[in-house]
């Protein structure tokens, strides 16, 4: 399973690529709007930042248009700041309409705002690149975000779809392993859930005992 950070915050995306895990970054208006990036210029020149920090990961770079000419004109702009861009479209009529046309058109998909496996059924047929279901949000309306993720790395299973399933709106650790155990190609996490990985309570009373008996050595 890849590793993407889902945020838009510099520091953040620096910190996760220097412990060596991360493939790629997501974004959304509302990180972006949380960091104070305002106006196209600003905009283009964040996703243009976020790129040299991942290096080679991708990174999903969502359109504010809602139409689908001016999502294809937002898309290109977005796809041609650097090879590792993702276009991230919502799933509404003209947004699916837009991923087949970046499909045809060689430019990378991530399909947001997933909430059930008939709207991953439909990005998957429209060619999209990674489908984001929002198992969080899910959890919140007392639904259960994982079953989703395991239902749709079913059908993707079953049917032969090539779209990566990338789960996103993760909460917690917990979150990350039960994706993994239900076949998400993808965790988008904050950097919290991320490090969350690493805690339990034995290894750190583990380590304390083993540096107070190297003192013995
Ligand atoms: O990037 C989309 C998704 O990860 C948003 O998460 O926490 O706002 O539901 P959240």
């Amino acid at each position: 399973m890849k590793f993407f950070i889902d945020t838009a915050n510099l520091a953040q995306i620096q910190e996760a690529h220097d412990l060596g895990i991360l493939d790629g970054v997501t974004t959304n208006p509302s990180l972006m709007a949380k960091e104070g990036i305002k106006g196209e210029a600003a905009i283009l020149q964040h996703y243009k930042d976020i790129c040299e920090i991942v290096g080679d990961g991708d990174v999903s770079a969502e359109v504010l248009s809602t139409d689908f000419a001016s999502i294809i004109e937002e898309g290109k702009k977005l796809a041609a700041i650097d090879s590792n861009i993702v276009v991230k479209v919502p799933m509404i009529k003209d947004g699916v309409k837009a991923i087949k046309w970046f499909t045809d058109n060689n430019i990378r998909t991530n399909c947001t705002l997933v909430f059930s496996a008939g709207q991953a059924i439909l990005a998957a047929k429209a060619g999209a690149t990674y489908v984001s279901p929002f198992i969080g949000r899910i959890d919140d309306s007392s639904w259960d975000g994982v079953e989703l993720i395991a239902q749709i790395a079913q059908i993707y299973s079953i049917q032969g779809f090539k779209t990566e399933i990338l789960a996103a709106s993760i909460r917690n650790a917990l979150h990350i392993v039960k994706c993994a155990e239900a076949g998400a190609d993808v965790c988008t996490c904050p950097l919290d859930s991320i490090l969350g990985l690493l805690k339990h309570p034995l290894t750190d009373i583990g380590l304390a005992k083993f540096l107070e008996d190297a003192k013995k050595m």
